[in-house]
């Protein structure tokens, strides 16, 4: 049975930071941020925006898309970092705004960026194994990454949320079942309850990712089919690779370290001449990893939405090209747990391919340094949407230790 995404959405707040400003503003040359990390844009939430609202616009998006009665959604999965409370889940709030049904069952999944694949791979097991019932998972992927004012994390922030809807006629990606996965206990990245930024040894969050991607890799390698030739070229077996992008240049260092790894498994000596070897890296980067990493450039860090915002990417730029084709994800999760997992672009993609993302992020107010500080310092505390608010639902603050969340508009049919 093929089992993958039916459906996908996205959704952006509707605020964005020039990251050439925030370089301004901390007397760091612009290039630092622009070429060195490769962000150009990081999206901001407003103070009526939170978790819940992203994800509950994302899912409203994809329902509507697909045309799916939410009543048909047996398996409602949300996967965040960003969690509102210690015991109620993001994903009940989420499930009352979307009209879903009682007999649903629903909740919220958190390991790092990784979670949005634990959701996916979940609710796929869901659908193989028959307890659908020839009911849809609606799996959403939504986070707020913040990280504290002049640090290094700061130009990797970002805000957003995708849904997959999961069901046995995938018409965006077919997942295949076999996958590599890799789980080590580090601290590279985590937020210690109360907090509301996250902390990080930076440099050292980047060689966990790296070494999880070698790990995952080489497992799911071992698996693949059709069993490899030793020499095939990862061009032959993939048509794009999308990697976990905290910041575009994390996609570049891993695409060089799996080229390295690939290469290494078959046999294949590195010895070439560092030029050549650089040279056929970057070639490979521009053709397989590039077109993943260009929607992110303008949005920053989405934690779990972030793999799912690359491949939201590239069907919205070139559904055409990939129709019929595999490519490889890599989802990695600070703490740390990763996989490796491939799937096939159905022909007929190109009717399914616009997640909305493109004309969110055309539709997006910047805001200067002052009002960055300013939302950062505040946080959210609900409110009135601004009049360019292209949000669903808004937050409305805290009232006797209650969150309150309103619709904005009169119909989800609408
Ligand atoms: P930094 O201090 O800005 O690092 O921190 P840097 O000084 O090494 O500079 C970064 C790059 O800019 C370097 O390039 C410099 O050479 C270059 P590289 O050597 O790496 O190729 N550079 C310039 N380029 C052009 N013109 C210039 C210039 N100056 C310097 N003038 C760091 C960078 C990523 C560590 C920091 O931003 C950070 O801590 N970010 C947060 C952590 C993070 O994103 N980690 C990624 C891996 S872990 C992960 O992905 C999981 C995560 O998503 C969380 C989760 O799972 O929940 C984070």
């Amino acid at each position: 049975m093929s089992v993958g995404i039916e459906r996908l959405a996205a959704y952006i707040p509707s605020y964005a930071l020039s990251l050439r400003d925030l370089a301004l503003a901390r007397d760091v040359p612009p290039e630092k941020m622009t070429a060195g990390l490769g962000v150009h844009e990081m999206a901001i939430a407003a103070p009526c925006e939170d978790v819940v609202t992203l994800a509950a616009s994302a899912g409203l998006r994809c329902l509507r898309r697909a045309g799916i009665d939410p009543g048909e959604i047996g398996l409602l999965l949300l996967a965040t970092e960003t969690g509102v409370d210690h015991s109620k889940p993001v994903a009940i709030f989420v499930h009352e705004l979307l009209g879903i049904g009682r007999h649903c069952r629903v909740y919220e999944l958190k390991h790092a960026c990784y979670a949005g694949t634990a959701g996916l791979m979940t609710a796929a097991d869901w659908v193989r194994a028959g307890g659908s019932r020839r009911r849809k998972a609606l799996v959403i992927a939504s986070d707020i990454a913040r990280y504290e004012l002049r640090s290094a994390g700061e130009p990797t922030q970002g805000a957003g949320a995708v849904a997959m809807l999961v069901g046995n006629e995938p018409r965006v990606l077919s997942l295949e079942a076999d996958s590599g996965t890799y789980a080590a206990n580090v601290y590279d990245f985590w937020r210690p309850f109360g907090r509301r930024e996250a902390l990080v040894d930076g440099k050292f969050s980047v060689e966990c990712y790296l070494d999880a991607l070698a790990g995952a890799f080489l497992q799911y390698r071992a698996l693949e089919r059709p069993p490899l030739g030793s020499q095939e070229a990862l061009s032959d077996r993939l048509a794009r690779l999308l990697y976990h992008t905290p910041f575009p240049k994390m996609a570049s260092k891993a695409h060089r370290r799996l080229i390295e790894v690939d290469w290494r498994a078959a046999g294949q000596r590195l010895a070439k001449a560092e030029p050549t070897l650089d040279e056929s890296i970057a070639a490979s980067f521009r053709e397989l990893a590039a077109p993943g990493i260009e929607a992110v450039s303008h949005i920053g860090n989405t934690y779990t939405a972030s793999l799912y915002f690359c491949l939201a990417g590239i069907l919205e730029r070139e559904a055409r090209a990939l129709a019929g084709r595999r490519i490889g994800l890599f989802s990695y999760g600070s703490g740390c747990c990763a996989e490796f997992f491939t799937g096939t672009v159905p022909n007929g993609v190109e009717s399914v391919a616009d997640s909305g993302l493109r004309e969110l992020l055309g539709s997006r107010t910047m805001i200067d340094m002052a009002e960055y500080e300013r939302l950062m310092t505040t946080g959210e505390l609900g409110g009135e949407p601004p009049p360019s608010f292209t949000g669903e639902f808004a937050f409305h603050g805290i009232r006797n230790d209650r969150r309150e969340y309103g619709r904005l508009r009169a119909s989800l049919a609408a």
